[in-house]
């Protein structure tokens, strides 16, 4: 199958190298070359540590390479299969997407990464709505296991069927997920990006005090460590969607410590410096 993958940023560069590696022929496309330079250099890394770990040879490896076509033009991106990874937006995401439709026409599935878009929203804003489907990977998506699978209210039997083929092709686990608010994952951690925040904000605990009690308790990262994983303003797109599909419900109420972050651009590891700084 041939992969079109929407943004090359701190996901889309993992869904593409994940399809590669399975065999799929991909093209990575974003509008930044900057993006597409670092994306092939984070997908080379992610490649070496994969020998070196005795998880890929050097001919896997060179397949997986010779599969992955980098580009900033969309006119690159004709596929059977196009997963969406770009900013959290609707407005953004119905734009590329009708830009995708008038290349690929009507037999393309057109998949969303989105972690908190409707996506029978996504599809009532679509030239061709049973095409819709949500793929959503877990960050990084080259090592997490779980995808999740949401149709939409609009989406085809056979469309959804090809979006759990793909995922069983890339060797992931696969559920699938109601189209509700945050799907499963995303609603059940919220919490423990909201809650950790307003622990701050009552100047219970640092934040990094915070992140070391979780993590001596058995969390693999704490809240602020993995809002810097994710992007600090992309986690903040999702809290303020869900808030809103919550009909404003308090306890997903976005921070505003969270919002002077993303409004310095303090994006987390991509920037620099989120909570913590990082050499870039
Ligand atoms: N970061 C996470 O942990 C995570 C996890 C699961 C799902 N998601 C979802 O995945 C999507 C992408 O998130 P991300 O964290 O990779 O974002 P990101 O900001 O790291 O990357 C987005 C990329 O899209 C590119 N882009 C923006 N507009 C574009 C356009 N019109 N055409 C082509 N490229 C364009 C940008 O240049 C950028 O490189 C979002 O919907 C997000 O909710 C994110």
């Amino acid at each position: 199958m041939k992969i079109g993958v929407i943004g090359a940023g701190v996901m889309g560069r993992g869904i593409a190298q994940v399809s590669a590696m399975a065999g799929h022929k991909v093209v990575l496309f974003d509008i930044n070359n900057d993006v597409l330079e670092s994306a092939k250099v984070g997908v080379e890394k992610n490649l070496n540590k994969a020998i070196e770990l005795g998880k890929l040879d050097a001919a896997g490896k060179n397949a997986t390479d010779s599969n992955l076509q980098y580009s900033n033009s969309i006119a690159d991106v004709q596929v059977d299969l196009i997963i969406e990874a770009i900013v959290e937006r609707l407005d953004v995401k119905t734009k590329v997407l009708a830009d995708l439709a008038d290349i690929n026409g009507e037999s393309t599935i057109y998949a969303s990464n989105t972690s908190s878009i409707p996506l029978t929203q996504i599809a009532a804003n679509f030239k061709y709505p049973t095409q819709v489907v949500g793929i959503h990977y877990f960050n990084p998506a080259h090592i997490m296991k779980l995808v999740e699978v949401i149709s939409a209210e609009q989406t085809s039997p056979e469309v959804l069927q090809t979006a759990l083929n793909y995922v069983e092709s890339v060797n992931k686990k696969c559920v699938v997920a109601k189209d509700a608010p945050g799907f499963i994952v995303n609603r059940v951690a919220r919490h423990f990006y909201v809650e950790g925040l307003k622990i701050l904000e009552e100047n219970v605990a640092s934040h990094d005090v915070i992140d070391d009690l979780v993590r001596s308790s058995g969390f693999k990262m704490g809240p602020f460590q993995l809002m810097d994983l994710i992007g600090v303003e992309t986690n903040l797109s999702v809290t303020e969607s869900m808030y809103k599909l919550f009909n404003y419900d308090q306890k997903f109420r976005p921070n505003r410590i969270q919002q002077k972050k993303a409004q310095a651009g303090y994006y987390g590891r991509k920037s620099g410096k989120g909570f913590y700084t990082y050499d870039k």
